[in-house]
């Protein structure tokens, strides 16, 4: 059996990996550890999966993923891991900014825990000459952690760590694979979960650039609340709601833009008709209901996105006809619940009534549509 599986993600290092996996094969012999490195690439422009596949074919203990149309770094990991031989896993950068000569020191340490940490904020640790905009990065999304996790790791932002195979398996199929905080899955899954750290000074990377972007802290926050809070309420449907609520003032901005700049005050209007709305109170309506929908299907549902014109159109239409409904089904709950209200509770402010009655129409409905939507606008394999 082989002691140490090491996962390597690649994406343009092609510069870095002939430097780097000597490196690590030259360390881990010295300290009579029997290891095979498995270098995961998203098929990278620049060839990495080319030059690892040749580093291949002169040492078995080295092994290539070459991913095609597949992109990101926790789910190369996770396919790394899927098919890893060793009683421990590991997972370093491709660009030298882990420093791979403490990987003895941390399997070594795995002895009496789950996971281990190359860490920069333990002992002996250090950020290097990360620049300040990146330090102050890291604290603050560390400090998020802190705050929503109870973990007791100081750098659980490190992309660097070993783990017990059996903790993989445990806790594999709970992970997000879209996301860039892995070790931050491998913490947050597993309850109880005991964590060591080793210290190591954080290196400027010399090849290639950084991955890194924008949407990435978006992500990071996503995968905080899906960890802590996702068993209880998912993700997606917190999205909905976000969603559902910048509508409502989109609702809004449509009414006013249709009365003021579109000329529409009064038309249609019928004060003393029930559920005649004028045509304002539609044109806004229409304009959430289509904001909302290209909002939920590049974000909320991002997953099962709707792509190309056609299928767009069809998916609009579902989803209007859905909105349609849940605004009957809110004017029917509002409607009945007010009676209820009156008929039983006469005492009972009618101002009041309305709200909640209201209140009452909004939640079923959200609900509805909620449901409607995941299974018929966004289901998936469509
Ligand atoms: N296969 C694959 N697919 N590998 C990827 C991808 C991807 O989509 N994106 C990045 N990688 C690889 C890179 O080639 C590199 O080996 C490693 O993942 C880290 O990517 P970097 O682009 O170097 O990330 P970083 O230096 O900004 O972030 C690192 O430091 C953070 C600590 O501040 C990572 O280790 C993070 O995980 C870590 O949290
Ligand atoms: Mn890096």
């Amino acid at each position: 059996m082989i002691e140490f599986s090491l996962i390597i993600p690649t994406f343009n290092e092609s510069k870095n990996i002939p430097i780097l996996v000597p490196s690590i094969a030259e360390i881990l012999e010295k300290a009579k550890i029997t290891f095979e490195i498995i270098v995961v690439d998203d098929n990278s422009p620049d060839g990495t999966w080319k030059i690892a596949e040749e580093l291949s074919e002169k040492d078995d203990r080295i092994r290539v993923i070459r991913r095609i149309g597949k992109r990101g770094l926790s789910s190369a990991v996770l396919d790394g891991m899927g098919v890893a031989r060793g009683n421990a896993f590991g997972v370093i950068d491709a660009d030298m900014q882990h420093d791979e000569s403490i990987l003895p020191k941390m399997i070594n340490e795995l002895a009496d825990c789950d996971l281990v940490v190359g860490s920069r904020m333990a002992e002996e640790g250090g950020y290097g000459e990360f620049s300040f905009f990146r330090k102050l990065m890291s604290k603050t999304a560390t400090l998020l952690a802190k705050i929503f996790l109870p973990i007791p790791v100081a750098d659980p932002m490190s992309g660097f760590f070993v783990i017990k195979r059996s903790l993989f398996r445990e806790v594999a199929s709970e992970i997000n694979p879209r996301g860039f905080k892995i070790l931050l899955e491998f913490l947050g899954r597993k309850k109880g979960i005991r964590p060591k750290e080793v210290g190591y000074v954080f290196r400027n990377r010399v090849h290639g650039e950084t991955k890194m972007s924008g949407s990435i802290i978006h992500n990071y926050i996503l995968a905080l609340y899906d960890i802590r809070f996702g068993k209880y309420v998912s993700l997606t449907f917190i999205k909905y709601g976000i969603t559902g609520v910048i509508g409502i003032f989109v609702n809004l901005f449509g009414q006013y833009f249709a009365n003021e700049i579109l000329n529409f005050k009064n038309q249609g209007m019928a004060y003393r008709e029930y559920f005649k709305p004028s045509l304002s109170v539609i044109f806004g309506f229409e304009l959430s209901v289509f904001s909302n929908y290209i909002l939920n299907n590049t974000w909320t549902f991002s997953e099962v996105k709707i792509q190309g014109f056609g299928k767009n159109v069809a998916g609009f239409i579902r989803f209007n006809v859905i909105s349609i409904l849940g605004l009957i089904i809110q004017l029917s709950v509002w409607r009945f619940s007010f009676e209820i209200f009156q008929v039983n509770f006469p005492d009972f402010y009618p101002d009041y009534a309305t709200y909640l009655s209201n209140l009452m129409g909004i939640l079923l409905a959200t609900a509805g549509n909620y449901f409607l939507n995941r299974n018929f606008t966004w289901s998936k394999g469509d």
